[in-house]
């Protein structure tokens, strides 16, 4: 039917298709696999695969505590964490899949095949076998008898390869493992009064309860402030994660001076860091943010399709995520060409200011946005001295706060598995809160300043400056895990003159670390 003015349907229920067939025949079937020879042929003549006996991950018994530490909040609640599923791309294709974060956290898992499972920690229930148990439901893959071992893209090994086994999650984590489709069953003997879950992320689990009742969030909330203080192994990851992510720092700085004149040179240098991402680590713990020039004041830029010039700052910010998911969130602003210009050089050492005297905030007993005062101070007095604000009223204390047009983000986050982690604690714990040992957080204060900002002058427009270190807080105080990477504007310059090199030292990091926490 050829479409005109005149037949142009007014909505598409108007069509209809005319099929080629009415009846579909027993080859046809066959040809679409679905004949039960096809199916009888396909169950057989597979060799039984030999398996590696799992053991224990090193997370095993952390998140065993983490559990514990969880279920004092809530004696008698039945307590549910969905791992979440696997997110539409588009049509039959999936985004890598990611559990969330509670989930990662409570089973110290972190991997695509846990898409669809469930932890379930059981309070009291009217089944006494169940109560006071963990429960991690999972699916388990798909036998080779089954169709859906040749039909399931999502969980049939014919696609994905090979799956843990059931026993394989038990020895990995010491929690009682049952097959999936026993979920609906065994949470069918809740009181559902008694129940909290976290919501949004399982439909099967937020059908199991009324989500809109906020006791859900507030268990959501327990679980993210649980997060705040890090135990020795999220530390060890999050050192891991630095190192990582400084090696790819390092041939990001190898790279930059070939990129002059470079169409879509931003990119090169995020491919070259999200392949040290791949391989080193788990992938990138976010967008990488490579901007070079005035793409640099731009807070996340992550066209990355620029072009890179003789003369730019190249800011870079980016972080590698470990297997165990934990990411670094690390900047560091490059001159392209190894010389920083003096006004860029005035810029980038006010920025290293902020973010040194931030540094010297960040210990035990201060309050959390103690840091983030003190960078504002600086960039506030440095804004004033080039006249750029005014010094009367005073800045900080005025209802305008003309320094934060130059710098209109916070000076850090804290830094775990999520690159903002914790999003869900409240203020009094986070950004009015006191800092205690243990807590990671990023300090990263900038200056930005836009092309098109009527109220700079010439010289610093389209100069983008971010310095961005994650701080790990001690009883002696802070330690930078990030600080291996060149910091001051003449080892920025020198590193990518290839005048030093930086191979971080592991056992150096490690060292400091282990004698802080002992
Ligand atoms: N890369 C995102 C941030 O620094 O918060
Ligand atoms: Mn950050
Ligand atoms: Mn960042």
């Amino acid at each position: 039917m050829e479409l005109t003015t005149n037949n142009y349907p007014n909505y598409f229920g108007d069509f209809t298709f005319e099929h080629c067939s009415e009846s579909v025949s027993e080859v046809q079937r066959a040809r679409l696999m679905n004949s039960s020879e096809f199916q009888k042929y396909m169950s057989l003549n597979w060799e039984n695969q030999k398996r590696e006996s799992a053991t224990p991950l090193e997370s095993k018994d952390y998140a065993s505590a983490r559990r514990e530490k969880l279920r004092n909040f809530y004696d008698k609640e039945t307590l549910i964490v969905p791992a979440g599923v696997p997110k539409v791309w588009s049509n039959d294709m999936d985004y890598l899949f990611r559990p969330h974060t509670a989930f990662a956290y409570l089973t110290g898992l972190g991997k695509d095949y846990e898409a669809d499972a469930v932890l379930v920690m059981y309070g009291d229930t009217n089944e006494k076998a169940l109560n006071g148990k963990d429960i991690l439901y999972i699916q388990p893959p798909y036998d080779s008898r089954t169709p859906e071992f040749y039909k399931s893209a999502q969980h049939g090994e014919f696609w994905i390869g090979p799956r843990p086994k059931l026993d394989d999650f038990h020895a990995w984590t010491g929690i009682t493992i049952k097959d999936i489709k026993h979920f609906p069953v065994d949470t069918g003997l809740l009181d559902k009064a008694k129940v909290l879950a976290v919501t949004g992320v399982d439909a099967k689990v937020d059908k199991l309860i009324d989500v809109k009742q906020p006791k859900h969030q507030d268990f959501a909330r327990t679980i993210s402030e649980l997060r705040l203080v890090k135990d020795p192994y999220e530390i060890q990851e999050l050192q891991q994660a630095c190192t990582s992510t400084a090696l790819a720092f390092r041939n990001v700085a190898r790279l930059l001076p070939t990129l002059n004149g470079v169409a879509k040179g931003e990119r090169f240098v995020e491919g070259e860091f999200n392949y040290a991402a791949r391989t080193l680590g788990n992938g990138v713990g976010y967008s990488t943010i490579a901007a070079a020039g005035k793409n640099a004041t731009y807070l996340h830029w992550v066209q990355n399709n620029g072009t890179v010039h003789d003369g730019d700052l190249f800011l870079l910010d980016a972080g590698i995520e470990m297997d165990s998911l934990y990411t670094a969130d690390i900047t560091r602003t490059i001159p392209v060409n190894g010389k920083f210009s003096a006004t860029q050089l005035k810029v980038y050492n006010a920025v290293l200011e902020a973010a040194d005297e931030a540094f010297k905030e960040a210990k035990v007993g201060n309050n959390y946005s103690d840091v983030h005062d003190k960078a504002m101070e600086v960039i506030a007095k440095r804004l004033v001295e080039w006249q750029i604000i005014d010094s009367d009223p005073n800045p900080l204390e005025s209802k305008t706060q003309p320094h934060r047009r130059f710098m209109p983000h916070g000076t850090g986050h804290h830094l775990g598995i999520d690159v903002h982690d914790c999003a869900l604690a409240r203020d009094s714990l986070y950004t009015d809160g006191c800092i205690r040992a243990g807590m990671v957080f990023t300090i990263e204060p900038g200056l930005y300043f836009r092309e098109d900002d009527e109220l700079v002058p010439d010289e610093f427009k389209g100069i983008g400056v971010r310095i961005e270190d994650d701080i790990l807080v001690t009883e002696d105080g802070p330690i930078r895990l990030s600080g291996m990477i060149p910091r001051t504007a003449t080892d920025v310059e020198a590193w990518v003159q290839g005048k030093i090199s930086i191979v971080p030292d592991e056992n150096e990091l490690k060292d400091a670390v282990n004698k802080a926490l002992s």
